[in-house]
């Protein structure tokens, strides 16, 4: 089968891979017919991750099942199937209570939790920026989409990660209607937290970025954009909220958080939000952060620390709550907000392309060039 495959530092390839397969009895095969370029990706395509040459990228995906395993019984070969990008059991102890992202079976590093498609550190499974994608699991896996699937893939296929991961930043930042909230980054993540965040009634929504383009898009929903180049973001979010500070604040950009000349310090974007966010208030980081950055600024980079104004935020009474997303909470509910017409997430979507193209769509995403918010794959056509 054809798979965008990772090269080195800044290189992918298409190339052939042997076929994906059934493996286990539990598993499902699906045909990729959409896969998405997430800002994951791009950690992994500068090089900046433990990701190995040759494996196959992808963790965005959406497609038609053409085989079950023998133990799988609800779903169907023809359903078209949106995959969270977390791979899990449904039965250990994280599972159980809801923390997918975090299973404890699905990754064979006993020092671990969580497993992911084509991702660093999440397991040796390949990703869906292929033909086709093994999706362990397939009955608890799999989200089965309605039948307007097939015609709606950009909005179905933000249930993968981008979607809930942005609602996932609302939840842990506690957002109530009414709230005030700052979100730092306007990638794909920090429009769909914005997004999320205006769908659950926040009185005002700040997003801060330094790329006019992506701004722009946050204003189309209706928040506030915030030019980090022009001025200091905390200075005029605390002047846009009286002095106070947003009531929410999320973290949507993560370690390679950067100014606007480009220079690179991971702690800028939490030290900020400190500052953003009112006495009491609620910081979620859905931005990712690596236990290790061997190509990090310096010896803390490195070991993936850094200094944060701890000082300040305890003196503020803040809450900080982190990590990757439990999809499955979300994906079911924002699946039927598609369906019924109360949301349009590929709103965000720059670019559909073919397979072929992921090369020159990799270097143009990772430029964050004009233009180009998220990117879509099509591997396949829907039949
Ligand atoms: N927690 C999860 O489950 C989860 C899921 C998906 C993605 N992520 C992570 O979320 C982050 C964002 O993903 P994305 O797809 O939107 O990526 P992206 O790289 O496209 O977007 C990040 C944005 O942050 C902006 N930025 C950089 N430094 C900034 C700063 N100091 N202040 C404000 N904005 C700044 C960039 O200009 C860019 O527009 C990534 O780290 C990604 O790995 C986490
Ligand atoms: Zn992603
Ligand atoms: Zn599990």
């Amino acid at each position: 089968m054809k798979a965008v495959v990772y090269v080195g530092p800044r290189q992918v390839r298409v190339t052939t891979v042997p076929d994906a397969r059934i493996e286990r009895h539990t598993d499902v095969l699906v045909r990729v017919t959409t896969s998405n370029i997430c800002g994951s990706d791009l950690h992994m395509y500068e090089g900046r991750t433990s990701f190995a040459p040759g494996r196959v990228l992808g963790h965005e995906n959406l497609g038609e099942v053409v085989e079950i395993g023998s133990a799988v019984d609800r779903v169907k070969v023809g359903d078209m199937v949106c995959l969270p990008f977390n791979i899990s059991c449904g039965f250990c102890a994280n599972c159980e209570k809801g923390l997918t992202a975090f299973c404890l079976t699905t990754n064979p590093d006993p020092c671990l939790a969580g497993a992911a498609y084509g991702y660093a550190d999440m397991g040796p499974y390949n990703g869906g920026q292929a033909e086709l994608l093994r999706v362990p699991y397939g009955d608890f896996n799999c989200l089965v989409l309605p039948e307007d699937a097939r015609d709606k893939q950009t909005d179905y296929v933000m249930l993968a990660d981008v979607w809930p991961t942005g609602w996932h930043a609302t939840m842990l930042a506690c957002v109530q209607p009414g709230d005030t909230v700052a979100i730092y980054g306007a990638g794909p993540v920090g429009l769909m937290a914005a997004y999320s965040a205006l769908l659950r009634n926040a009185s005002c929504v700040m997003v801060i970025d330094h790329h006019q383009d992506r701004l722009t898009k946050a204003e189309e929903i209706g928040a506030i954009p915030i030019d980090d180049s022009r001025s200091s973001p905390v200075e005029q979010i605390l002047e846009l909220t009286q002095g106070i500070g947003a009531d929410r604040g999320c973290e949507c950009v993560g370690f390679q958080a950067h100014d606007s000349e480009g220079s690179e310090r991971p702690n800028m974007t939490l030290n900020a939000l400190v500052k953003s966010v009112k006495f009491t208030g609620n910081i979620a980081v859905v931005g990712l952060f690596l236990p290790r950055d061997p190509t990090g600024r310096n010896d803390l980079y490195k070991r993936g620390e850094m200094a944060i104004d701890y000082g300040t935020f305890w003196y503020k009474g803040q809450t900080m709550s982190t990590g990757q997303c439990n999809v499955k909470n979300y994906n079911r509910q924002l699946c039927a907000l598609i369906h019924e017409g109360g949301a349009r997430p590929s709103w965000i979507v720059s670019h559909e392309l073919d397979l072929d193209d992921a090369p020159e769509a990799y270097a143009h995403f990772d430029a964050r060039e004009k233009g180009w918010t998220k990117v879509v794959l099509h591997p396949g056509k829907a039949g």
